[in-house]
């Protein structure tokens, strides 16, 4: 469809009325941020005014209030074939390739986020990191590098900051400076502003990879070895309740994801998530996520509460993506309650400190219970814990698997089974290491064994690289 004469907005009657206009930057945004438009723009140096001229037009012509209404492949198709008989009509000299660019960028600054949009949509591009208007660095392979995209100054990366936020009904400033969103792809974004960001807006964006990695992916990389993987996925199809623990971005979502596929698809399954981003595959999921107090402070509703309510919808298991505070409790009595299998992530460095970490957060649930009595839940509760690092190289690793075997007095148990040992640097800086097991036999084994899964004894001998 293209919109008709009568529904057409003069643009000034559309600023009159406050509509998206900030949707439509003013003036030209001259923009370094793709290498084939920086081409396009160094070999045609007129491109820019020509952009200036077409924008004014686009005002005119495109119904700003219906932009937001329409699809986004409608919205392509009628900004391309706009910009299209522009070029024909001005005899603009682009060949084809570049005629796309133009397009794209057209439509970018339109409906995307501006100088990000190619960062976003470059599929080898993990994180985008802004630090103010002229500072944007991307993970890439694992690594940090800066990029050549600026915005044009602190006002234009401050509108394309709220319109991230926008989609969870937000705005930042001075007031509240700093939110958490989602971006309509599934990227988590966090953004602070001014007076808490001293030189600028910092934004921090980490993309949903649209294909998780599967296990099988994830041994491929070397995150871990097929041995632990045989382990790890009869723990979970055998209803082991696992803990992935690890650092920011060490991969725990990643791993907790990839374990989840060893689930079987008979089973309901809940998941719960400050930001849905688990990607089950079976076919009974049920998603929830939390929701942040509105900017009354009001409305929030916690993974606690979550949890409590999922209990009351027959899950058989459920997947919380991180376990933070208070939930721990909750989740730890679904364990102990008939949801064997369920799984969690914590912020933690070793498998000792998760264990503790998670003492304080049952804590956090002020419930008149002694210490003894947290740890005999925990105790009871997992069986496995599985530790994940980045290491120096930016490699995510797994770096240890423990079993929680019971308690010892006032004391929770635990043996390692798998561990990554660390032997040196090559001259790339890449870390060298190796796989081993440690030689102990797993008491889930047995369990396992209950369950018609054998584990072969060869998996556990330390003599063995793995
Ligand atoms: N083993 C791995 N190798 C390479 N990249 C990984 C690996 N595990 C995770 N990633 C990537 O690292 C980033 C952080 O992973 P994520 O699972 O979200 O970490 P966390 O939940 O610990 O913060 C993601 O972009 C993810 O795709
Ligand atoms: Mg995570």
């Amino acid at each position: 469809m293209r919109w008709g004469r009568s529904e057409r907005w003069r643009a000034s009657e559309a600023k009159s009325q406050g509509v998206a206009l900030a949707l439509m930057p003013k003036e030209p945004e001259p923009k370094t941020e793709t290498k084939i438009y920086e081409e396009v723009v160094a070999s045609k140096p007129t491109l820019i005014d020509e952009k200036v001229k077409l924008h004014g037009q686009l005002i005119e012509e495109f119904n700003l209030a219906l932009i937001e209404r329409v699809s986004p492949e409608d919205l392509a198709r009628q900004v391309k074939q706009f910009v299209t008989e522009y070029v024909q009509r001005e005899r603009v000299p682009l060949n084809q390739k570049e005629l796309e660019a133009f397009s794209d960028e057209v439509l970018d600054e339109m409906i995307g986020l501006g100088p990000i949009e190619p960062l976003l949509k470059d599929p080898t591009v993990s994180d985008i990191l802004i630090n103010g208007h002229m500072s944007v660095f991307v993970e890439r392979f694992g690594q940090l590098e800066p990029t050549a995209t600026r915005f044009k100054d602190e006002a234009h990366l401050l509108r394309i900051v709220n319109k991230m936020v926008a989609t969870i009904g937000r705005r930042v400033d001075e007031a509240s400076p700093m939110v958490d969103a989602r971006l309509a792809d599934g990227s988590r974004v966090n953004v602070a502003v001014r007076p808490v960001a001293v030189d600028g807006p910092l934004v921090s964006i980490r993309k949903f990879s649209k294909r998780p990695f599967s296990l099988d992916r994830l041994v491929e990389i070397g995150a871990l070895k097929p041995a632990i993987a045989e382990v790890l996925t009869a723990a979970v199809s055998g209803r082991m309740s696992i803990i992935v623990s690890g650092g920011t971005g060490s991969g725990k979502t990643t791993m907790l994801n990839a374990l989840s596929s060893y689930i079987s698809p008979k089973e309901r399954l809940i998941t719960i998530e400050d930001a849905a981003e688990l990607q089950l595959q079976q076919p009974h999921v049920a998603r929830m996520e939390t929701r942040p107090p509105n900017i009354e402070g009001k409305g929030e509703i916690r993974q606690r509460e979550l949890v409590k309510n999922a209990l009351r919808m027959r899950p058989d298991r459920i997947i919380m993506g991180e376990c933070r505070g208070e939930e721990a409790f909750d989740m730890l009595q679904a364990m102990n309650t008939g949801h064997e299998g369920s799984m969690t992530t914590i912020h933690a460095n070793n498998p000792r400190d998760a264990i503790k970490r998670l003492e304080q957060m049952v804590g956090m649930a002020s419930m008149p219970m002694s210490m003894g009595a947290i740890r005999g839940q925990i105790a009871s509760a997992i069986q496995i814990v599985v530790q994940l690092q980045r290491l120096s190289d930016g490699k995510r690793r797994l770096m240890s698997v423990s079993e929680i075997t019971g308690m010892e007095g006032e004391v929770i148990q635990m043996q390692e089974i798998f561990k990554y040992v660390r032997e040196g640097m090559d001259d790339q800086n890449n870390v060298i290491g190796s796989f081993r097991a440690t030689g102990v036999r797993p008491k889930f084994a047995q369990e396992l064994k209950s369950h018609g899964v054998d584990l072969p004894g060869h998996l556990f001998d330390p003599t063995v690289v793995l």
